[in-house]
């Protein structure tokens, strides 16, 4: 080996990565996931999915903005992370009213399991919101084949997989950094990637069901 090898030990958000490689794999490759990528859902799953989206985000929202007295929370967490304006306009854009949304049995699962690990150890929802934010990667190209093939607006209709337009990857720089800059202990990361794993499976879940 030589010296400009790089030897440093991996940050918690490569471990993050690796660690759920396999479930984004799998992610990629369920049909639900591959009709948004390509544009071609049916109007009727794809609202589902918008409110059962709703509801998990406002759940954790309540989760985070409670667990914001934890300090890596509170480091890591911002305004932005908890706007659900854009899933609001796609909802309304469909005339879906959030309020009377019925959760999935996949749906109702993710929330119980979001608020046992918030009691169990509340930076450990900071894996949960890795999921959500390291979408936004992906989800830009989505959105674009979505306005394509449901013939919606620029603005409404699938705002959310663009939620952060031209901000996205300094967005996602910054939760990067946030998180390393947290320095989690071993423990941590492991319960940070138990969250991140179990939110990846709750898309899956919820894919499958629609
Ligand atoms: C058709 C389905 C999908 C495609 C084509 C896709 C594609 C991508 C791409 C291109 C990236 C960027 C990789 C990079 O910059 O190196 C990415 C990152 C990511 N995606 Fe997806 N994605 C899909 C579905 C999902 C779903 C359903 C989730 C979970 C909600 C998800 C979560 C993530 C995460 C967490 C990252 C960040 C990985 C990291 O750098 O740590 N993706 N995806």
């Amino acid at each position: 080996m030589t010296l400009s090898q790089d030897v440093s030990t991996p940050t918690v958000m490569d471990i993050l990565r690796q660690s759920t490689q396999d479930l984004h794999n799998d992610a990629e490759g369920q049909d639900f996931q591959k009709s948004l990528g390509s544009g071609t859902v049916n109007v009727p799953s794809y609202c589902n999915y918008l409110a059962q989206l709703y509801m998990m985000h406002s759940h954790l929202n309540k989760l985070l903005e409670g667990a914001a007295g934890d300090p890596r929370v509170s480091r890591v967490l911002k305004p932005y992370h908890l706007d659900c304006r854009c899933l609001e306009r796609d909802l309304a854009h469909f005339h879906h009213d959030p309020a009377g949304i019925e959760p999935l049995a996949s749906t109702s699962k993710i929330m119980d399991d979001l608020t046992a690990i918030s009691l169990e150890s509340p930076c450990g929802l900071l894996g949960a919101l890795y999921v959500l934010e390291g979408s936004t990667n992906g989800a830009k190209f989505m959105a674009k084949n979505l306005r394509k093939g449901l013939n919606l607006p620029e603005e409404s209709g699938a705002s959310y997989f663009d939620r952060y337009g031209d901000v996205q990857r300094q967005n996602w720089l910054k939760f990067k950094e946030d998180m390393i800059a947290c320095n989690f202990s071993p423990d941590e990361c492991r319960e940070l990637v138990k969250s991140a794993r179990r939110m990846f499976q709750a898309f899956f879940e919820i894919g499958r069901e629609l």
